[in-house]
């Protein structure tokens, strides 16, 4: 009702500028008094209980990492009723990301090209913001590497992030598939990625020990994958025993927007262009995987249609980020009262 008018505001000012501020006005909301206010005028409902990957979700409809990579604006963004909330991506050190401008509309399409390049104030902060956090749904951290840790020390990135997460997530999230950090997708294939699980599974149970309590971990992979490729990975993370995968994050390709404005950025699109890209995705890993690592479904989620496509797909959870910023948190409570 009222966010096509906030969106005129929001759509004037340029995409990173319009970000910052939402997440400003969000972390003031997260203010306890605020919060109940805001609460209250988008009356989300609960939405229906899951349990995923060991952990309950009190819906299954979530806000995508790159939203709130600091983790600044929990309890705003938890004011529009998520079930779950993903923080990050977090790297070891606080790093810029890429030369500005870094994000795109593509308005025609309802899309977002952004090449962020996992700019972040660094592990320690984002925990220290995850405690501060009133937020009473299901919270997860999103992991990835510095810039200038070389990809054959990537591992060690993640597992610094790990340590440092563990206490403090309902899950974890291993990003290896954002295309902003130069060869960070590499890690998706073969004895990359074979040998950075079986790092991460040992120290996931050496946590376990230590907190006892199990965390449990999911990769997030890329739309742009060959079927070899697909089904390798399937196998890599059925071998290794993952808790959990998130499909998808933002595609290189430009085959739905070739021609509109804004579409030749380099970066990674997200939005509309992407639904049944990764809808594909979703489908095929199932049909690998057979149920035997859940699926956490991302990528073009605009309404109540094609959020039930990606559950038929597969998919036991939905994440959105672009659709929240071309409909607004009224996206969120529909998804909330409709998806099971
Ligand atoms: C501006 C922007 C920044 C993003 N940053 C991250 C990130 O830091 N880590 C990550 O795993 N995904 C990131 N993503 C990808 C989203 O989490 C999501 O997987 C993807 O955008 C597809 O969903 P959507 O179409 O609903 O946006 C980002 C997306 C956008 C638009």
């Amino acid at each position: 009702m009222l966010y096509p008018l906030i969106k005129k505001g929001i759509f004037a000012l340029e995409p990173e500028t319009a970000h910052d501020l939402a997440i400003k006005a969000l972390h003031i909301a997260g203010h306890p008094l605020l919060n109940g206010v805001l609460k209250s005028l988008l009356a989300c409902p609960k939405g229906t209980e899951k349990t995923v990957m060991g952990v309950k979700f009190k819906n299954p409809i979530g806000l995508a990492a790159g939203a709130d990579k600091n983790g600044e604006a929990i309890d705003g963004f938890g004011a529009m009723g998520f079930g779950f909330i993903e923080v990050g991506t977090v790297t070891p050190l606080a790093q810029d990301g890429n030369a500005k401008p870094r994000q795109f509309r593509i308005i025609e399409a309802e899309g977002i090209i952004n090449r962020n390049g996992f700019n972040n104030n660094g592990i320690d902060y984002l925990v220290e913001n995850v405690k501060k956090a009133r937020y009473q749904g299901t919270l997860g951290i999103n992991i990835g590497k510095n810039k200038i840790t070389p990809i054959e020390h990537g591992k060690d990135d993640y597992i610094f992030c790990l340590n440092k997460a563990y206490n403090y997530a309902d899950y974890i999230t291993i990003n290896i598939s954002s295309p902003n950090t130069p060869d960070l997708r590499s890690l998706q294939y073969g004895d990359a990625l074979d040998d950075l699980l079986k790092g991460i599974k040992a120290r996931q149970k050496i946590l376990s020990e230590q907190y006892n309590k199990y965390v449990p971990i999911a990769v997030k992979i890329a739309p742009d994958l060959t079927e070899a490729e697909l089904v390798q990975i399937a196998d890599t993370l059925q071998r290794h025993k993952m808790d959990g995968v998130i499909a998808t994050n933002t595609t290189i390709s430009r085959d739905t927007v070739a021609g509109m404005t804004n579409s030749t950025e380099i970066g990674g699109l997200s939005g509309k262009p992407l639904q049944h890209k990764s809808t594909a995705i979703i489908s095929r890993l199932q049909q690998e995987l057979k149920g035997s690592i859940p699926i956490i479904g991302s990528g073009g989620i605009d309404g109540v249609q094609n959020a039930q496509e990606k559950i038929a797909a597969g998919a036991e959870l939905l994440q959105v980020y672009s659709g929240l910023i071309y409909h607004g948190p009224a996206l969120v409570k529909q998804l909330v009262q409709a998806i099971k």
